[in-house]
C-alpha cells in the first residue's frame, strides 16, 4: 500500500511499500523534481525544430508531467511528451497530492486532474500545445523509436531497488532513441550510472544537487559529424 508522506518544502511524495523507496527526495519533492528535470533539462533543450520530444520513464505522481506544463510557457515550443508507468497510482491518492495547491497556479488544477484522468495508451492534447501520451507498461519491454527525442527524464527507482533499469542495454537503447543533442537527466550520479551512460556513448556533465544530494547527471547525445567532403575519389 502506498503512503502519502509531506517533505520539506510542504509537497507530497509518496512512501513505496514494495520497494522501500520515496517518489522523490524527502527534503522537497517539487524542489527536487524542478532542479533536476526543468533546469538541468527542459530549460537546457535546444530542439532543431519547433517540437519538443520528451520522454519519461516512471510517471508516478505526475508532478515531472506537471512541471514541465507549468514551465512551457515559457519555452513556446510544441511537446510532444511520453511518460512510461508500470504501476499506475490509484485516484484516491491521486487526488490527495498538493502539487497544484503549493504551485499557485488556479490553471495547474485542472491541468493536474487531466493528467491522470485521461486514458492510458492514448496521446490526447492536455494544453493547446502539448501532447501527452501515458503508456502503462514495462519499459523494458518497450521499443523507442530512434532518433526521436530531444529530452528523456530517467526517473526509476534506485539502482539498489531496479538494477534491470540501470544497464548497459537500457542506456543503449535511450542513447539510440534520442536526437543528436538530446539531453538525460537524472538524480543518480553513482559511478556505475556515469560508466554505463559513457559507454552508450552519451558525454556525462555531473551538476550540483538539490537540496539532500551533492550531484546529478546530465548526458548529452554527441554525434561527431565527420568531415566527408574532404575526402578524395581517386
Ligand atoms: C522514483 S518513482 C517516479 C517519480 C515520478 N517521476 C514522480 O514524479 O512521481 C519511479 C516510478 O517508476 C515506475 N516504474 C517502476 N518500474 C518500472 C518499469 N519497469 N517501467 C516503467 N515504470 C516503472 C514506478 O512505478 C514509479 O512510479
Amino acid at each position: 500500500m502506498n503512503q502519502i508522506i509531506e517533505t520539506e518544502d510542504n509537497s507530497h511524495t509518496i512512501f513505496d511499500q514494495k520497494t522501500g523507496e520515496h517518489y522523490h527526495s524527502i527534503h522537497g519533492a517539487i524542489q527536487e523534481s524542478t532542479h533536476i528535470f526543468i533546469e538541468a533539462g527542459l530549460k537546457c533543450t535546444k530542439p532543431a525544430t519547433q517540437t519538443l520530444n520528451i520522454l519519461e520513464i516512471g510517471m508516478g505522481t505526475g508532478l515531472n508531467v506537471l512541471l514541465t506544463l507549468m514551465h512551457s510557457e515559457n519555452i513556446s515550443k510544441r511537446i510532444n511528451y511520453i511518460s512510461i508507468e508500470l504501476y499506475p497510482i490509484e485516484k484516491e491518492i491521486i487526488n490527495q497530492l498538493n502539487y497544484p495547491k503549493l504551485l499557485h497556479k488556479p490553471d495547474l488544477e485542472i491541468g493536474f486532474q487531466n493528467i491522470h484522468n485521461e486514458k492510458w495508451n492514448i496521446p490526447y492534447y492536455l494544453t493547446e500545445n502539448i501532447i501527452l501520451n501515458k503508456i502503462n507498461a514495462d519499459f523494458n519491454d518497450l521499443q523507442l523509436t530512434e532518433n526521436s527525442f530531444d529530452l528523456v527524464y530517467f526517473d526509476a527507482f534506485s539502482p539498489e531497488t531496479q538494477p534491470d533499469l540501470w544497464t548497459d542495454d537500457v542506456f543503449e537503447k535511450l542513447y539510440k532513441s534520442m536526437k543528436n543533442n538530446g539531453l538525460f537527466v537524472t538524480y543518480c550520479a553513482k559511478g556505475i550510472v556515469k560508466r554505463s551512460l559513457k559507454k552508450a556513448g552519451f558525454q556525462i556533465e555531473i551538476l550540483a544537487g538539490p537540496k539532500g544530494k551533492r550531484h546529478i547527471i546530465r548526458a548529452t547525445k554527441k554525434i561527431e559529424i565527420s568531415n566527408c567532403c574532404n575526402h578524395k575519389h581517386e
